[in-house]
């Protein structure tokens, strides 16, 4: 991917960060937006390449879509055709189009997303799902082909080897919601995202009980309305703001998020010794107070650790005070970031799953590349806290996921210039 970024380390930053909205909740919701041809309306969605991407196969699919100021305006009033290959490519998410496209014309045909390079990321749970509820699955030249002439409700566990699924959860509740009768969803993800993916159902006159638990309950509808809706907040982006504090040794102040969102987060961010204060509606992080401490980490689906906040979180072990280790148990593989680390100075071995760090560490300013969104944003804090210049290629990876990054750094007094391309 595009984009080279330049970074000088070692610079305190000070100030305050805007939030923006959620992108794993935002990308999902577009695609409920299938489920009925009157106007949805999203606010605080934030300008991102995926939030794009999404757009652009809504627009395909013969929809309206609009992004102006932070809110979205789609309508689906006869959706037709089908996304190819090179969208999904590009997207992954592009997949929560299934559930509410067959469930809104009893088709769609789609391309397997195949593996990234977070691991094999299968979609078999999605499409076991889809099948309880009476969808037929044919997968052929890379395609998959599912139909359905009525959808019925059903009971669904939707647990696989590494938990629950995030979008795949979102896919059969959006299927379930047009189903006749009743469907129970077993191990169904509780992250807050698919929390507020259920509000903005419920809003489009979809009946939903258990919102939150491991056990939904949707009673179907036969039909659903339009609907405005405003995003949650993003806590991985929050979360990396609050790391980024601590591994410049800054003092930064954040707009709070419900705390139920980040308890995982703030307990191992206590245990590595963090002074985080909160006021009514606000985060204080003094990043300049005390030394950073070792911890172990194992990233589950919520409320365990995130996942997307493991590389991040990475950089910061590296100026810890002796050894940490970090397991990952969602995505096994999710380690493209520790080569880059290391050669910025890092002391890390992976074991498995595991990746053992060795702090404190002066990393120093390097050329390094980024392959996904969360590995990048780990480059930027490691660059933001190294000594000397680092460069960062595939900068448009974080793009993908962080609104306005770059300026929100330079905001907080960063050295942050794209190269390339150059910022318009
Ligand atoms: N899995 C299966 N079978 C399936 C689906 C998933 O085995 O059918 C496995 C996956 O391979 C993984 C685990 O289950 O080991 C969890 O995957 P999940 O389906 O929950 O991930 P996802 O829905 O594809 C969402 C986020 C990711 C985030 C994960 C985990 C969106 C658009 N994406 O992905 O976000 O890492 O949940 O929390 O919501 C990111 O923002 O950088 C990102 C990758």
């Amino acid at each position: 991917m595009d984009g080279v970024v330049r970074i000088a380390g070692g610079r305190k930053l000070a100030g305050t960060v805007p939030i923006s909205g959620a992108k794993n909740a935002g990308l999902p919701m577009l695609a409920a937006s299938l489920l009925t041809g009157e106007e949805i309306v999203l606010h605080r969605v934030p300008e991102l390449r995926d939030i794009r991407s999404m757009g652009e196969i809504l627009q395909r699919l013969r929809g309206s879509f609009s992004h102006r100021d932070g809110t979205v305006r789609v309508r689906m009033e006869d959706p037709q055709g089908n996304p190819d290959y090179a969208a999904v490519r590009q997207m992954r998410a592009s997949v929560c189009i299934m559930g509410p496209l067959v469930a809104r014309r009893g088709e769609v045909r789609i391309p397997l997303p195949g593996g990234c390079v977070l691991g094999a990321r299968p979609i078999d749970l999605h499409l076991r799902g889809l099948e309880r509820l009476g969808c037929s699955i044919h997968l052929q030249n890379g395609l998959v082909h599912v139909t359905a002439r009525r959808l019925r409700g059903a009971n669904i566990f939707l647990g696989g080897r590494n938990g629950s699924t995030v979008t795949g959860t979102a896919n059969v509740l959006c299927a379930a919601v047009l189903a006749e009768g009743v469907t129970q969803i077993q191990s169904a993800a509780c992250e807050p995202e698919v929390v507020d993916l259920c509000r903005l159902l419920c809003r489009m006159g979809a009946r939903i009980d258990g919102i939150g638990s491991p056990t939904l309950t949707i009673e179907g509808v036969a039909g659903l309305h339009g609907a405005e809706h405003t995003l949650i907040p993003d806590r991985i982006e929050f979360g990396t703001f609050l790391l980024l504090a601590l591994i410049t040794r800054s003092d930064l102040t954040l707009p709070a998020i419900e705390s139920a969102q980040h308890g995982a987060l703030l307990d191992m961010l206590a245990q590595a010794g963090a002074r985080i204060g909160e006021d009514r509606d606000r985060v204080h992080i003094r990043g300049s107070a005390g030394e950073v401490r070792p911890i172990e980490l194992t990233t589950l689906p919520f409320p365990g650790f995130p996942t997307d906040l493991q590389a991040p979180m990475c950089a910061l072990m590296t100026q810890a005070n002796g050894i940490s280790i970090l397991t990952e148990r969602v995505y096994p593989n999710r380690f493209a970031h520790v080569a880059e680390l290391e050669r910025m100075g890092a002391h890390i071995l992976l074991e498995g799953s595991s990746a053992i760090v060795r702090g404190p560490t002066r990393l120093s300013g390097a050329p390094v590349t980024a392959t996904e969104l969360r590995g990048g944003a780990c480059l930027y804090l490691a660059a933001l806290a190294a000594d000397g210049e680092s460069t960062v290629y595939g900068a448009g990876h974080v793009a993908r996921g962080y609104e306005n990054f770059e300026g929100k750094l330079r905001a907080l007094g960063a050295e942050v210039e794209r190269v390339e391309p150059r910022e318009a």
